[in-house]
């Protein structure tokens, strides 16, 4: 067996290297020859230890795979300790990132000294994990608990600069490894113990505020509050104490359903964007693009593109609308170097990329064109005609419909082989799923240049067939139905909402659908000729009242400055409904909410599974997961269906 880590002497130091290519994952390997290494130190005349990496990263965490498996010795938050307790001065050089089990190690060095390369974070509650070997009684040590809340409870990776100012590095050089070898004595020996570090400060609204972000942002999640928790006991409990209750919260965290859940998340996720490889990389690359339309979707997928390093050309109907699509690009790029995203110089970068024209004559030769205007099968087909009347016959052609026929807009195509969909998800700059949509005659080499350019775009992409709705939209549109059927037997629309909430959707089908208008799903209805042989609510609100959702001041909800209240109109109108069509009302509780309408999911899930519309169980999960604010951490649709947690409650 190849060994992962090394023990080697150079000059009077000794050099632990990390060598497992490409991440370093830390497996019961690395750790019993990390522990040989420390233990063979001790053997040398040294005066320092240094631990580095023969990879681009330092460590980048625990191997995942074995969290499904029971803890085998040794274990890291022992062998860390033995690191920790060493008499000599301990060197961490980070010279990319040490994250999770990797960070760890670095914290229980004396000294951390970082290129600026190298970031530093410990992620483990996005695995339903605390850390488990230091990371939250070390970290407030060195940086306080405010920062330290933000890195573990919020998942915050510190650059080497930041990890500098606050503390939690030591020295931060160009050739961190020539620095650590060539350290004075002097200051070898007034490096701090570890084990010896001062309790931090306690910061009681700290923790508070804290807890409150995270009942919000991880709503009926159990790791980020256990975190909090962990982390004000390091302001409490000497470091032994704190250290032995981490552990013991990570050993019964490791074993929760929740920490199982987004596991299978974490391996669905690599698998999909591990897609490009089940096919042939024929050279191709993605440096130019045009967008057709400049509409909502069409600019956040311009700016997605040149975000990528991409020149886009985004085409509209005529200057007016060029003008309304640079305003819109414009908007999004500003909003992004607000929020700190990017820097006044990137934003002129991606700026600069971005052009905006209304007649294809003046269209450069792309390597990819997509389409992004009305939902209009006969204006799809014009432009897709167009573009391949002046695009180069290996450009690839794309379009971003939700729910129209591709195979027919592929039919209008003299070359329908470099044609499919890719369907982005609102807003596409800054949601992760991406899904591809196969036609009876999209080529294997433009399905994988189309995987690798998801890769290039940073998304999560999802294989999908052809039907009306793609994956997500089908499942959505009978998860609508059903909740509207519920309300014609009895519910609320505050109930059922309240009920999908307290599941852990983002949000409840009738408050999304009043988010993101009623009027499209309805014209879609007309379009595909959908008739549920009766006017339905919906229908009614959108012929009858004119109420579209929140942009209407109405919908599901009555609206008065943003707040949402019951609407009495809604109520008649079930009412009413319900009675013309013979529909019993009765009580329902949300039991029997929440598993109807999963249930409802997931037959139509199974249904897509079988027409072979979606490839895996797991790809329907990401989908809805991704796209659709399903809960992570019950894994998914087809996840939870199986393991029974859709009708487990909400802890
Ligand atoms: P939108 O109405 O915001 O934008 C459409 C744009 O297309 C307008 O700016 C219009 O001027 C332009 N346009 C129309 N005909 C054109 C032509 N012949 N040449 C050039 N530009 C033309 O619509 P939105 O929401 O951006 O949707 C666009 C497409 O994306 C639709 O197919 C829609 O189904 C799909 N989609 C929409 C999502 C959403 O949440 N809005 C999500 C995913 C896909």
């Amino acid at each position: 067996m190849q060994p992962k880590v090394r023990f080697g002497v150079r000059g009077s130091a000794g050099v632990i290297t990390f060598d497992a290519p490409p991440l370093n994952l830390i497996d019961r390997q690395v750790r019993y020859e990390l522990l040989a290494a420390i233990e063979a130190a001790t053997g040398h005349n040294i005066d320092r230890l240094i631990l580095t990496s023969a990879c681009r990263v330092f460590v980048a965490g625990a191997d995942a795979g074995e969290f499904g498996k029971p803890p085998e010795a040794p274990h890291l938050n022992d062998v860390l300790w033995a690191l920790s307790d060493l008499p000599i001065p301990t060197i961490a050089v980070l010279d990319g990132a040490a994250l999770g089990g990797g960070c760890e190690i670095a914290l229980a060095c004396r000294a951390r000294i970082a290129s600026p390369r190298a970031e530093i974070g410990l992620p483990e509650v996005k695995l339903g994990l605390v850390p488990g070997a230091g990371g939250t009684q070390r970290l407030p040590r060195l940086v306080g608990i405010p920062l330290a809340l933000e890195v573990i409870v919020a998942g915050k990776t510190l650059t080497a600069q930041q990890a500098f100012e606050a503390g939690a590095v030591t020295r931060v050089c160009e050739t961190p490894l020539d620095c650590a070898l060539s350290l004075p004595a002097a200051e070898l020996s007034t490096m701090t113990v570890p084990n010896g570090l001062a309790a931090p400060q306690p910061a009681p609204k700290a923790l508070e505020a804290a807890r409150k972000t995270a009942k919000r942002r991880a709503r009926g999640q159990i790791a980020p509050l256990c975190a909090v928790d962990m982390i004000a006991a390091s302001a409490l409990e000497p470091l032994e104490a704190g250290l032995y209750q981490e552990r013991e919260a990570f050993l019964t965290l490791r074993q929760s359903d929740q920490a199982r859940a987004l596991r299978h998340v974490f391996f669905a996720e690599r698998a999909a964007q591990s897609q490009a490889r089940n096919y042939l990389d024929d050279g191709r690359v993605f440096e130019s693009a045009c967008v057709i339309g400049g509409g909502n979707m069409g600019t956040s997928i311009a700016y997605a593109l040149a975000s990528a390093g991409m020149s886009v050309q985004v085409v509209e109907r005529d200057a007016a609308s060029c003008t309304l699509a640079e305003r819109k690009c414009e908007a999004l790029i500003a909003a992004a170097q607000t929020r700190g995203l990017i820097t006044s110089n990137t934003a002129s970068t991606i700026t600069a990329r971005m052009a905006y024209i209304a007649n294809y004559d003046q269209l450069a030769r792309v390597d990819l064109a997509i389409e992004a205007v009305f939902e209009d099968m006969n204006v799809k087909k014009d432009i897709l005609t167009k573009l391949e009347a002046v695009l180069p016959k290996n450009s690839i052609l794309a379009t971003n419909t939700s729910y129209l026929d591709v195979n027919k807009m592929a039919a209008v195509l003299r070359h329908p082989e470099r044609f499919l969909g890719l369907h982005f998800f609102n807003p596409a700059h800054i949601m992760k799923l991406l899904e591809v949509i196969r036609t009876d005659t999209t080529s294997e080499a433009t399905l994988g240049a189309a995987f690798r350019l998801t890769k290039k775009l940073r998304k999560i992409p999802v294989l999908s067939g052809v039907c009306e709705g793609f994956i997500g939209n089908r499942i959505l549109k009978r998860y609508r139905e059903a909740a509207e059927s519920m309300l014609l037997q009895g519910a609320t629309p505050r109930q059922i909402d309240q009920s999908m909430r307290d599941f852990g959707m983002a949000m409840g089908p009738f408050e999304a659908q009043d988010m993101s208008g009623l009027d499209i799903a309805y014209a879609n209805r007309n379009r595909a000729g959908h008739t549920r042989g009766f006017r339905t609510v919906a229908d009614r609100l959108v012929e009858d009242h004119n109420r579209l959702g929140r942009k209407s001041g109405g919908g599901w909800y009555d609206y008065s400055e943003g707040q949402a209240s019951e609407s009495e109109l809604v109520t008649r109108l079930t009412e009413t409904t319900a009675q013309e069509t013979g529909i019993a009302r009765r009580l329902f509780d949300s039991t029997e909410i929440v598993n109807t309408l999963v249930g409802a999911m997931t037959d139509e899930a199974h249904a897509i599974l079988e027409e072979g519309i979606a490839q895996t169980p797991e790809d329907i999960d990401l989908v809805m997961i991704l796209g659709y604010g399903f809960p992570r951490y019950r894994g998914g649709l087809m996840y939870c269906s199986v393991s029974g947690e859709a009708s487990k409650p909400n802890r």
